[in-house]
């Protein structure tokens, strides 16, 4: 089974970036988390990171091998129609995560996009908003496999 991660835009400052709202850990040390979490659940694991929807869109429309995908779209959450719409297209299971709890912070921050087309959200738990997710992945994965 192989599941993908998408980091989406500022990510990849994580660790220099407001860390009192998002933490100490890097991008790396998250990705490396998730690849021994993977190794754990025998799952295989591509992750990408991108500052650029239209990038994170080709990501998605590319993604059918893929059993699951596990994103974070950073700010596009609030904003990126086109985001949505392509993780509508190809119908992948999708968790969607965030390291802090959009609903607590700005009102702006408390509306997202992609929540109606994911399985479901993970928001608040810091870089274990990740692990969390892609346990959830393989999961929903794995029911619809049996299914
Ligand atoms: C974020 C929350 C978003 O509102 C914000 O724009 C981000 C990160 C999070 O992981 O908490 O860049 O997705």
């Amino acid at each position: 089974m192989r599941i993908l991660i998408i980091h989406g835009p500022n990510l990849n400052l994580l660790g220099k970036r407001e860390a009192d709202v998002y933490g100490t850990k890097t991008l790396d040390e998250i990705n490396k988390l998730l690849k021994q979490l993977a190794k754990k659940l025998k799952v295989e694991l591509d992750i990408r990171q991108s500052n650029h929807e239209g990038e994170i869109v080709d990501l998605i429309q590319n993604s059918k091998k893929y059993a699951a995908l596990v994103i974070n779209p950073a700010a596009y959450t609030h904003t990126s129609i086109a985001i949505r719409d392509a993780i509508a297209a190809v119908e992948i299971p999708t968790v969607e995560v965030h390291l802090s709890n959009i609903h607590k912070r700005e009102e702006f921050r408390h509306k997202s996009l992609i929540a109606p087309v994911s399985h479901g959200q993970i928001s608040g738990f810091g870089y274990e908003s990740y692990l969390l997710g892609l346990r959830a992945a393989v999961s929903i994965a794995e029911n619809i496999v049996e299914n």
